[in-house]
């Protein structure tokens, strides 16, 4: 048998949260509330852990810089050192890549006309840790390889919803013919709503933060019309990180064809730092 994608989570990666992990401070007033949205979460990933996860985040001038800016880069590398930004690394583990599938994913997606950037070293930031450690708890080591797919929605211009959609396809066609028998997630992260710079910063919109997790389970295709210009005057500058949410919504079954997933969870809660906090996981 094939790979197959059994599920896909989406989660905001808000850095002060894996501060908050990261110095024990999840029971506190301010972060229990949201902590305790995602005790489902990791009882369901421990029970469903699959044997890779493709994880779609963005780095924030981490890996990349103003040098370079690849709109999408594939990290197919056997490791990926935890980034510092600025206060030394996260204290946790480095993460395990899977070459193979990575390779071939790359492989299939370019020759289905998506120009991704393969990157055989990079270091990975909040973007993709505090994902991880939302969904994992603080393991010693990650419970499963990972592949990093980093998305440019720093810099200007950066690809569309529709683009991201149509990729999220690329991707499943590419996981299911890639001939070993893997259980694979794919992971949307960033967002929700935020604004960290300018003055409007500290910018949150729930009422379009709920209508984007309605319509990202009921109406991708509608929802991946929607501008760009539509995001950052209604979700602020950074809500732009949104848009990432369509590359995993688009590998879900019901897109090539298939019955519509199951929602398996859905949170929300205001603030997090700057940031309104979402997720969901949707099972094929
Ligand atoms: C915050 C949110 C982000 O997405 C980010 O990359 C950095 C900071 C915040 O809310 O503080
Ligand atoms: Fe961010």
């Amino acid at each position: 048998m094939n790979a197959h994608i059994s599920a896909s989570v989406y989660t905001s990666h808000v850095p002060a949260i894996g501060v908050a992990l990261d110095l024990g401070k999840t029971d506190e007033p301010y972060w229990q509330p949201l902590f305790a949205g995602y005790e489902f979460s990791k009882s369901w990933f421990a029970e469903h852990t699959p044997d890779v996860v493709f994880l779609v985040y963005n780095d924030h001038a981490t890996a990349f810089s103003l040098e370079v800016i690849p709109t999408f880069a594939i990290g197919t590398g056997a490791r990926f050192a935890v980034a510092d930004e600025g206060w030394g690394p996260r204290p946790v583990p480095d993460v395990v890549g899977h070459p193979e599938l990575a390779a071939h994913i790359a492989h299939s997606v370019i020759r289905q006309d998506f120009d991704l950037t393969i990157v055989n070293q990079m270091d990975v930031d909040h973007g993709l840790t505090v994902p991880l450690s939302l969904m994992c708890g603080q393991p010693t080591d990650w419970p499963c390889p990972v592949i990093p797919f980093a998305v440019n929605v720093v810099h200007y211009p950066v690809p569309s919803g529709r683009r991201c959609l149509a990729l999220g396809q690329a991707i499943r066609r590419a996981i299911e013919s890639y001939p070993d028998d893997l259980n694979v997630q794919i992971w949307g992260t960033g967002g929700m709503s935020h604004q960290l710079q300018g003055p409007r910063a500290g910018l949150i919109n729930s009422e379009f933060d709920r209508a984007f997790l309605d319509d990202l389970i009921a109406a991708p295709t509608e929802l991946a019309e929607k501008p760009h210009v539509d995001y950052v005057r209604e979700a602020g500058s950074e809500g732009i990180e949104l848009v990432m949410w369509l590359i995993a919504r688009g590998a879900m079954a019901d897109l090539g064809g298939g019955p519509p997933p199951t929602v398996r969870h859905r949170f929300y809660h205001v603030p997090a730092s700057n940031t309104a906090v979402g997720h969901l996981i949707l099972e094929n």
